[in-house]
């Protein structure tokens, strides 16, 4: 399979492809030059797919090994948290799903997620030098913008204590704020953004993947309490006054789940939030935005 010259000297931006061809089946540690040890061996490497989780789950009902990446330079129906749709055009950020195949019971897929965002933000502070951090559950922020997401879906197994999962993951890298749509404008930002210069999608994707691997290894170990301290270190919102709102666009306050402080991360990979009342509650799913009293000069909504 050709390559292109090394990442570090392609400029990025709308010409950055990863110097092989979309369209084939790659092996990544050759083709592409990963350095995980089973993540990204067999590389699916499409120009347009409707999902790559979709295209993934496809693969996995067909017999497709653990570690197997579906990437996409664009999508067409990007699915993000809650039935929303995932921004995704051609070759500006990073469209990826992973195939994960774990011994671990299926009440520990949620933690995982959690502990993938933290090493995904690891990797990406140690690439870019940026000060990127987690919202619970699965986003990724430089400062109160929105720069990816993670999505985790189970596949059903045979094996009671097999977890099989497929891991999406969106970046945006080489987005501008003229590529937004209007929805987006001043919500999302991208690697480019923040930085002011481009950056090569294949070396964002090694990093990646390298810090993805190691993660599921320890996460296997050591579950999240592996991740906890490292979580509160990155989280923007630990100590913060939040309020959770179902997933979906509110109606208003009556649709408000809670109101509070978070505290912590419980094991279960549930959002510990402290109300007024001093009752401690535990958050499954929504959306938590910081309150108006408690955003201490952000832009946050
Ligand atoms: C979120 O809502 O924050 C999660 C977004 C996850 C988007 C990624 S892009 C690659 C993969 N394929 C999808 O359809 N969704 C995930």
């Amino acid at each position: 399979m050709p390559r292109g010259g090394p990442a570090g000297e392609r400029a990025g931006g709308d010409s950055d492809g990863l110097g092989v061809e979309p369209g084939t089946v790659l092996d990544g540690f050759r083709d592409l030059g990963f350095t995980t040890t089973y993540i990204g061996r067999t590389v699916h490497y499409l120009r347009t797919v409707g999902s790559t989780s979709s295209e993934l789950k496809a693969l996995a009902r067909e017999g497709a090994a653990a570690g197997t990446v579906v990437l996409a330079d664009e999508q067409t129906g990007g699915r993000g948290r809650s039935g929303r749709t995932w921004f995704s055009p051609v070759r500006l950020g990073v469209w990826m799903s992973i195939l994960l195949q774990c011994e671990l019971p299926a009440e520990r897929l949620a933690p995982l997620s959690i502990a993938a965002a933290v090493s995904v933000a690891d990797a990406l502070r140690e690439l870019t030098g940026l000060d990127v951090r987690v919202k619970w559950p699965n986003d990724l922020l430089v400062g109160s913008r929105k720069l990816g997401g993670l999505l985790v879906e189970s596949i059903q197994t045979a094996g009671k204590n097999v977890l099989s999962a497929v891991l999406g993951i969106g970046l945006n890298v080489n987005l501008t704020e003229s590529d937004l749509p209007a929805e987006l404008a001043g919500i999302a930002t991208s690697l480019r953004s923040a930085l002011g210069h481009p950056v090569p999608r294949l070396d964002v994707l090694r990093v990646m993947l390298l810090a993805l691997e190691r993660c599921f290894e320890r996460y296997e170990r050591e579950g999240i309490a592996g991740f906890r301290e490292r979580w509160e270190e990155l989280s923007s919102t630990l100590g913060r006054e939040v309020t959770v709102a179902p997933g979906r666009p509110l109606a208003g306050d009556a649709e408000r789940i809670a109101t509070g402080t978070v505290t912590g991360l419980a094991e279960s990979g549930a959002l510990i939030l402290e109300d007024a009342s001093g009752a401690i509650h535990e958050i499954w799913f929504g959306d938590i935005t910081l309150r108006r009293a408690d955003k201490r000069g952000t832009d946050d909504d």
